[in-house]
């Protein structure tokens, strides 16, 4: 169990200045990430933000959390080449694979560059049925939406610790599943390499 730094809850820029840099970016300087900025990007995911609820930063269809983040870590100080989990409840990363996934991820999702050459890929994936369980059918729109909410909170976070990013949803979830390891009844939603970037583009 790797126990990641405590987040930072007051950044650099405002969420309006956030919004308003948001972009895609699929070009990353060859700089290694650190544990800070991973902490931090786990945290704007799924990071716990209010201990007696266990609330956390992106909103759940009642509470439900089918969401799961996995660091897909190719160049990160402090974290050998492999794949992690993130435990919310400890804010930690338990090691799932060992070894570089980077380039068979890139390959999985119809070789799209970025996701092999970014320091590190994050994969959202979900598990339908905790959701289902309670809403039925509709509750696979719902785990839809919460990916895009935890997307987008990391996308905003990426801009504050001026990194780059972008959202990944072409890919072969089959492949994805196997590459990851990911569980029978968890399901690839997005993935999203994020790596330093030219302060010039
Ligand atoms: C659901 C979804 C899936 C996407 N899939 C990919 C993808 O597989 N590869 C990629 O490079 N960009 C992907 N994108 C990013 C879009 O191409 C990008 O957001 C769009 O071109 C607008 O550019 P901007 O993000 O810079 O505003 C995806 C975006 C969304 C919302």
């Amino acid at each position: 169990m790797i126990t990641l730094p405590p987040p930072a809850l007051k950044g650099k820029i405002s969420v309006e200045e956030a919004i308003s840099q948001r972009h895609s970016d699929r070009e990353y300087l060859s700089f290694p990430l650190n544990l800070n900025q991973i902490s931090q990007l786990l945290w704007a995911a799924q990071g716990i933000t209010e201990k007696r609820s266990n609330r956390r930063a992106s909103p759940s269809a009642g509470a439900t959390y089918p969401l799961e983040i996995y660091v897909v870590s190719g160049n990160v100080e402090g974290l050998e080449p492999g794949v992690y989990k993130y435990h919310p409840s400890t804010h930690s990363l338990a090691l799932h694979l060992t070894g570089d996934k980077r380039a068979a991820l890139s390959r999985a999702a119809l070789n799209q560059r970025w996701v092999s050459e970014a320091p590190v890929d994050l994969s959202i994936s979900a598990v339908y049925s905790r959701t289902t369980f309670r809403y039925g059918k509709r509750g696979i729109r719902y785990v839809d939406m919460e990916a895009g909410h935890t997307a987008e909170n990391i996308s905003l976070q990426c801009i504050s610790l001026g990194l780059g990013s972008v959202v990944v949803g072409a890919f072969d979830d089959e492949k994805v599943k196997e590459v990851l390891s990911l569980p029978e009844e968890e399901d690839p939603l997005y993935i999203l390499p994020v790596g330093k970037v030219s302060t010039a583009s």
